[in-house]
């Protein structure tokens, strides 16, 4: 088959290379310049513990000065995932967002239930989309205009109108043979509690297609055009198709645009969206009509490392912040953070970009507040600080905020921060740079550090947690290439969730890209390449698990899946909580550790219990018996050693 003329040059300027062969490598963040593109990394192509695999991301050319690998992001891909040069372009195609030539039109067809919503999902957007054009859609028309949506802009967002009537949509999709329980499913259309005929969602609204990074329609937002509409904006309930909180609007677009190089902006709401893409701002997306979630900052940080939250200037607006800074705060990571764009009083990003065009909003997001400031701000603005006991409140509420950040040394820089813009408050003429005054030591100024004996523990509970979430992971990523019929029913579950090696993140990439393949399973092999999955396949943990051992029980696999899921993130709160921990006692002693600990370790445990089934695989499994009581132990003994190190502290005070 031959490539269209240009599509090839097209396909290497929309691809970013570091972002393709980010997936494969870790990159050295020290000797790395992300803003000029210039990567460097341990070579994937030979053994070396040294960084001299270089990465130019604008000329997306690659060069190891160590065993002289070079290409581009086809040939990366050709000799990373052991490809021809037809399925390299496939891949990148895909991701890329580009249309690749037809080739087997039947594999498209294939119809899970989840396929067939999303088609039906399709047919209400194109019907709304005609309906639009019709005589009865002249005050939406309007509406739309004065909202200043040119027709391009509603053709690119798919914009479309539900007419004011109970039935129309129904009646067309049930004319055109469509099942009504797919009507229903998809949430389009819902019956009355008195069993009569079903009735549409959404009357007389203007309709925004939400779709997934794919670009399939999986719910829908409708805004009314009343002023006095019982709710202004009406979305589609959670579906099989649509999980609220693990979703943003603008999805795919946002993430091809960022990969160029545009900065990621997170608005409030859909007409924000629109109205920054129209202004030039494509790296846009918004939640869908709910806070942010920890999924969705973990889907921006996929995106790019350093979102910028654009927020309405109001007091509502700041709030919605705060909520976002402490949801942000335990998840920050080296390279990984979030800066605030503070809106004009009264206006959000529409607003602003209609009233003042793109240039504002530009230098407003080139002005945006790195997170420490903002969380300064909410503790300092419009207080005084006149008395010891005023200053030491305000230290005991900036340590609690800087108490939440896991990372070690991004807290480090945190204090920091916080310190000079403490002293810049406070005047106390010392130096910011001399001593710190115990500036964080709000009450007690008992300075205790670990036993080695602590550390080394807390050292072996962290690498065998480490083995097991690798195991988990593991389970999860088998149970889906033996059962790919459930592999859509956990998308987004599995795109949301932190892996803890490259070979797993490249078996997910497969599993998500071949998902609805003739045949996944061979389609998966032939992706993350035949060694990697014997190698998945031939762990213990996944021989024993009950997904594997029943292929075809959909049901038996899919609770697997799910039970997996719920320890993995049972287990990593706990991890969480130890480094917290840890810190904390390098620094003061506080009652809430043990608290703490006691409290995550629990929820844990509970997570572990919720299944027999689950017993007999971690319990009767000769290795994973072993692994999981020798994670215990070793939190048990942490707990004990925290336990007498405050004992022996408290004796001496
Ligand atoms: P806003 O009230 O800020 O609306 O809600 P907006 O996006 O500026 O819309 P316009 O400009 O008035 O048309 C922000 C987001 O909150 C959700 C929607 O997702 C909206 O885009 N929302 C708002 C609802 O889900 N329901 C509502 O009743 C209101
Ligand atoms: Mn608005």
């Amino acid at each position: 088959m031959s490539l269209p003329p240009g599509f090839l040059d097209e396909l290497r300027t929309r691809t970013s290379l570091s972002q393709v062969v980010g997936r494969k490598v870790m990159w050295d963040q020290r000797k790395s310049n992300q803003g000029k593109g210039d990567m460097w990394a341990p070579c994937p192509f030979h053994q070396e513990k040294t960084a001299s695999f270089h990465v130019d991301d604008r000329q997306g050319f690659y060069y190891c000065f160590g065993c002289h690998a070079k290409g581009d992001a086809i040939s990366f891909v050709r000799e990373t995932e052991n490809v021809g040069f037809m399925e390299a372009i496939d891949i990148l195609a895909r991701e890329a967002g580009m249309q690749v030539p037809a080739r087997d039109p039947k594999a498209q067809e294939k119809a899970d239930h989840r396929t067939e919503l999303a088609d039906v999902m399709e047919q209400a957007v194109q019907f709304y989309r005609l309906q639009l054009k019709t005589g009865a859609a002249s005050d939406a028309r309007d509406y739309l205009a004065r909202r200043g949506l040119s027709d391009a802009t509603q053709a690119r967002f798919d914009i479309g109108f539900a007419p004011d009537s109970r039935q129309v949509l129904w009646s067309h999709l049930t004319g055109k043979g469509v099942a009504p329980e797919l009507i229903i499913d998809a949430g389009l259309a819902a019956r009355p509690d008195d069993g009569g005929v079903p009735y549409d969602r959404f009357r007389g609204r203007i309709v925004f297609p939400i779709r997934n990074p794919r670009g399939r329609c999986i719910a829908l937002g409708g805004r009314s055009m009343a002023a006095d509409a019982r709710a202004k904006y009406l979305n589609s309930p959670e579906t099989e198709l649509f999980d609220k909180g693990r979703s943003l609007y603008n999805h795919g677009p946002a993430r091809e645009a960022a990969g160029k190089g545009q900065p990621l902006i997170v608005a409030e709401g859909y007409m924000d969206v629109i109205a920054l893409v129209d202004a030039g701002f494509g790296a846009t997306v918004a939640p869908l009509g709910t806070a942010i979630t920890e999924d969705q900052l973990r889907l921006m940080w996929r995106i790019h490392p350093e979102p910028v939250i654009a927020l309405d200037g109001d007091t509502a607006g700041l709030r919605a912040a705060m909520r976002v800074i402490d949801l942000a705060l335990p998840m920050l990571e080296a390279g990984q953070s979030l800066r605030f764009a503070i809106m004009p009083e009264g206006q959000d990003p529409d607003d602003l970009v209609r009233a003042q065009g793109s240039a504002a909003m530009q230098k407003l997001v080139d002005q945006a507040l790195p997170m420490v400031q903002l969380l300064w701000r909410r503790e300092t603005e419009g207080k005084v600080f006149d008395s010891p006991e005023r200053k030491a409140a305000l230290d005991k509420t900036l340590r609690a905020a800087l108490q939440k950040i896991a990372d070690p040394s991004i807290r480090n820089h945190y204090g920091e921060a916080i310190k000079q813009l403490r002293w810049q408050l406070f005047r106390t003429g010392n130096s910011p740079s001399g001593q710190p005054r115990a500036a964080f030591r709000a009450g007690r100024a008992l300075t205790a550090h670990p036993m080695p004996s602590t550390k080394s523990s807390y050292l072996a509970a962290a690498t065998a947690s480490g083995a097991e979430e690798h195991l988990r992971e593991a389970v999860i990523l088998a149970a889906l290439i033996v059962n790919p019929g459930i592999i859509t029913q956990f998308e987004s579950a599995l795109e949301a969730l932190d892996l803890t090696s490259a070979e797993h993140r490249t078996l997910r990439a497969a599993i998500l890209r071949h998902a609805e393949a003739d045949d996944p399973h061979a389609s998966i092999k032939a992706d993350a390449g035949a060694e990697t999955l014997e190698k998945l396949m031939s762990l213990s943990h996944v021989q024993i698990s009950p997904a594997i051992r029943n292929p075809g029980k959909t049901e038996v696999a899919a609770m697997c899946v799910a039970q997996e899921l719920a320890k993995l993130a049972a287990r990593r709160g706990v991890e969480r909580e130890i480094l917290d921990a840890m810190q904390e006692m390098g620094d003061i002693a506080d009652e809430g550790i043990t608290w703490r600990l006691t409290q995550a370790a629990e929820a844990r445990n509970r997570a572990e219990r919720s299944q027999t089934e689950d017993k007999t695989q971690y319990e009767t499994g000769a290795n994973g018996a072993r692994i999981s009581r020798e994670e215990r132990t070793a939190l048990n003994q942490l707990l004990d050693q925290i336990n007498f190190a405050k004992g022996a502290r408290r004796s001496k005070e």
